[in-house]
């Protein structure tokens, strides 16, 4: 009996690590829970409620129908949050190398956690992580608040774009405080964490919203930033909600979602992955299959409160930022960037203070671009552009 369960328990075991491979840990990386402290201002919206994927599919509806209202328009009152959330984060720091004082701290997107940064599968080909490592860099990511590991809020309330731009904002000034420093043990051993001298934020999508955000509300505290999968102003615009294909995330994966509660809203086939993150001919079926495996959820909040993270100009930031775009971007520019945005117009409005504003194309690459076949190649056009700021 013993020597049976034992058994089926290696092969569970087995199965598990075939399915997701384990990382190298040999790594410089530790995993941190962060306890951060929030103040900020989120608002209430009238918005439906969403408890099951008929309403889900409904929110959609609500909020596409040409007659919809401005979500500015749907706010009815102030929702003041003053809570610590518990935030779930893995830093890496390069042992050996003179920019290990420059820290990224990267933000992912709607529909994933902080893996979509540090692919497990083919790490060599995918992980940005590993990159940025290999480049020289120190990197921090983290699940948003609502996905992986970190807490899961109320989905209305709470998880909206205001509260997590001052959960960026919290990481950095805790990276730039000097309190990560010193000895840190991770399963390769111990680490030496600098003091961080530089910051530079990386964005995904809804996390380049945040990045963003950042940079108009809080300019002096970042030297550099890249928003990927984002670039406001595009002229034909984003994907709306009809286009992800959006379930409530408890019925519609009850043993990985069952841990949410009601707004939680989640992409309920790998093909409305697909639809949203990649384009044909551009990337290896066993990437979809990972992206659907390790697929995250969003909230009702954050999709009414996302036009908020690009509403005011970063007049004051005075570093430079690049837009790293997908070629075929179906998510932010509905399918080709190029010709979509107005360069001048960014610099001249939105960044009117920065050392440079740039964008870099990268050729066959959708909108989840650390899952296309040439990663890599966007991934060193990015510090290219770092290397020559300075960064
Ligand atoms: C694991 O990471 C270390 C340090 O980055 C590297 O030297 C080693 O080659 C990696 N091993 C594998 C199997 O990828
Ligand atoms: C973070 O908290 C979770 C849940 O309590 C726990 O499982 C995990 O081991 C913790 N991780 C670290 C690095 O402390
Ligand atoms: C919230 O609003 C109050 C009153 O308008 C303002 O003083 C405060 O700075 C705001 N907080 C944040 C984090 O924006
Ligand atoms: C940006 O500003 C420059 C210099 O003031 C001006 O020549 C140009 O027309 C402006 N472009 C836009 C799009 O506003
Ligand atoms: C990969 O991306 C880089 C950077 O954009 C580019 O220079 C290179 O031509 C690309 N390689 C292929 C095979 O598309």
């Amino acid at each position: 009996m013993a020597s049976l369960l034992f058994l089926t328990t290696l092969s569970i075991l087995s199965q598990v690590s075939k399915a997701v491979p384990t990382r190298n840990t040999t790594r410089p990386c530790v995993n941190l829970n962060l306890s951060l402290p929030v103040t900020a201002n989120n608002s209430i919206y009238d918005i439906p409620r969403v408890d099951n994927s008929i309403d889900a599919v409904d929110y959609a509806w609500d909020l596409d129908r040409w007659t919809a209202p401005n979500p500015a328009d749907r706010v009815t009152g102030v929702k003041d949050v003053h809570e610590t959330f518990t935030i779930s984060a893995q830093l890496c720091v390069p042992q050996h190398s003179e920019k290990a004082e420059i820290l990224q701290i990267a933000t992912h997107g709607f529909g994933f956690d902080k893996r979509y940064w540090d692919s497990e599968v083919h790490p060599e080909q995918y992980s940005y992580v590993d990159a940025a490592l290999a480049a020289g860099y120190s990197i921090l990511t983290y699940d948003r608040l609502g996905t992986g590991h970190s807490d899961k809020p109320d989905a209305y309330e709470i998880v909206q774009v205001p509260v997590e731009v001052e959960i960026l904002k919290e990481l950095i000034l805790l990276a730039r405080s000097g309190t990560l420093a010193g000895e840190s043990r991770s399963p390769s051993g111990i680490i030496q964490v600098p003091e961080f001298e530089k910051t530079v934020l990386v964005g995904h999508s809804f996390g380049s919203g945040l990045t963003i955000a950042v940079l108009a509300g809080y300019p002096d505290i970042v030297d550099g930033a890249v928003s990927t999968g984002l670039i406001p102003n595009a002229e034909f615009g984003a994907a709306g909600q009809r286009s992800f294909g959006l379930e409530y995330a408890p019925v519609s994966e009850p043993r990985r979602f069952g841990d949410r509660g009601s707004g939680y809203l989640v992409q309920g086939t790998e093909s409305s992955v697909q639809q949203i993150f990649f384009k044909k001919g551009f990337f290896e079926s066993e990437m979809l299959a990972y992206a659907e495996q390790i697929k995250e959820t969003g909230t009702a909040g954050e999709f009414v409160s996302f036009a908020t993270a690009l509403g005011r100009p970063a007049a004051l930031y005075s570093g430079p930022i690049l837009f790293a775009l997908g070629q075929y971007d179906f998510g932010t520019c509905l399918g080709e960037c190029p010709g979509t945005y107005d360069l001048a117009a960014l610099k001249n409005e939105t960044f009117p203070g920065a050392a440079d504003v740039s964008v870099h194309v990268q050729p066959g690459s959708g909108h989840a671009l650390t899952m296309h076949s040439n990663a890599t190649g966007h991934y060193e056009a990015i510090f290219a552009y770092l290397g020559e700021h300075g960064l």
